[in-house]
């Protein structure tokens, strides 16, 4: 198992988004006039994914100019997202392992794993993107063309609208930013409605080998992650496991609901390559932090009993996911805030200039003390450097459940 869950960018897969450009300029060849629209297209684009998504045409990665916005912005922003997380997840592929990418877009997950993971780039894996766009998988195919040219993976793309048919049988079902879209599971601003989510479960479990994980990538928003929580509740009752990222299988402390944070992991985007970061900049959406919302499922054995929490009491060994970025506190402390069986908690150590102490993503283990004061602002458990195990902060070995 992983130490971390969120590693540094791999050399890997900043020097793939770099020469994405060159490879973009062969596969979605833009005239000078179409160039110079680019930014406004991308502008135009994200406020339909985002906070206009009830207007988003339902065709739009069929129209060439949009197409081209997505495959030069947000294919490689979720290229980063989706590598910083691939980077450490433990997927268990091994040879012969059936990918099947549903809403798949331009191959995006498989060029992911491709540019993140080259251990795996000996290992023959079969990979099917799914979506209703044909032309985002004829571009997706000819950009794999471009970037793993002669690569052992078996790679195709089959372009249906999802829920037509069963789904293929798969090892990894991945669902990567096609939740609001392809399903709609409740959560956001909808009702929470727990019957689809229940329905989308079944559909998943149906196409699972044994063994077979479900990964639902989102994007770090309060709405995506309030999706995601549900679905883990839902799931968690059927009997399925999250292997990843929560630490216990309790309520989830991080909800998004009223006043609650929401679960996501957020991260710096400092070494995102120059024209990735131009073209943001004239889009008018350059950004200093990436984030996203995951979930990886497996579904429980027939008959089996719901996942329960874990028991640990005062003073044992208590597995927390670190879930935010460090934070400065008064007299030379520092924080960050983290997720545990028993809710949000604050990890407090002295910021001696010379350490980093846990980052987001990270597992660390504590001694629960039997009453630990709380942070007036969170509600948050505050546990001091003292209370880490090994009287430092240290990343345990598993990123899933204990
Ligand atoms: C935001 S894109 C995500 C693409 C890719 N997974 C990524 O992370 O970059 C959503 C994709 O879902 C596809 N999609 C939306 N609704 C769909 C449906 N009902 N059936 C199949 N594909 C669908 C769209 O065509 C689009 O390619």
């Amino acid at each position: 198992m992983q130490d971390r869950l969120l590693p540094p960018a791999p050399a890997s897969l900043l020097q793939g988004l770099e020469g994405l450009a060159a490879a973009l300029e062969v596969v979605q060849p833009l005239r000078a006039r179409h160039r110079a629209q680019l930014p406004g297209e991308v502008a135009r684009l994200s406020e339909w994914l985002t906070t206009a998504r009830d207007e988003l045409p339902r065709d739009y990665l069929s129209r060439p100019a949009l197409l081209s916005a997505y495959l030069y912005y947000f294919l490689p922003w979720n290229l980063f997202r989706q590598g910083r997380l691939l980077a450490g997840l433990d997927l268990q592929l091994a040879a012969g392992a059936r990918i099947v990418d549903v809403g798949a877009g331009p191959f995006t997950f498989a060029l992911a794993l491709w540019l993140t993971r080259p251990d795996l780039r000996s290992v023959p894996l079969n990979y099917l993107a799914l979506d209703r766009a044909a032309a985002a998988l004829g571009a997706g195919r000819r950009l794999w063309e471009q970037v793993a040219a002669g690569s052992v993976w078996k790679v195709d793309g089959s372009a249906q609208p999802a829920g037509a048919r069963a789904l293929p049988p798969a090892d990894l079902l991945v669902l990567a930013n096609v939740l609001n879209e392809v399903h709609k599971p409740g959560g956001g601003d909808r009702e929470v409605d727990t019957d689809a989510a229940a329905r989308l479960l079944e559909r998943w479990g149906q196409s699972l080998a044994p063994g077979g994980r479900v990964l639902v990538i989102e994007p770090g928003t309060r709405p995506a992650s309030r999706q995601l929580v549900m679905l883990r509740g839902r799931a968690l009752e059927l009997g399925w496991r999250v292997a990843a990222p929560c630490p216990h299988a309790e309520r989830c402390p991080q909800s998004g609901i009223g006043r609650q944070p929401w679960c996501h992991f957020a991260f710096e985007t400092a070494r995102v390559p120059g024209w990735l970061e131009d073209l943001s900049r004239r889009a008018d959406l350059a950004k200093e932090r990436a984030s996203l919302s995951f979930l990886l499922l497996e579904p429980g054995s027939p008959g089996a009993a719901p996942e329960s929490g874990t028991s640990a009491g005062a003073g044992d060994d208590m597995p927390v996911r670190v879930v935010s970025g460090t934070f400065a506190l008064p007299a030379g402390e520092r924080g960050r805030y983290g997720c545990s069986a028993r809710g949000l908690v604050l990890l407090v150590d002295r910021n001696d200039g010379t350490t980093a102490g846990p980052q987001s993503g990270d597992l660390v283990r504590v001694s629960w003390p039997a009453d630990p004061p709380r942070d007036a602002k969170s509600g948050a458990a505050i546990l001091r450097s003292g209370r880490l195990s090994s009287g430092t902060v240290r990343r345990a070995r598993r990123t899933t459940r204990p």
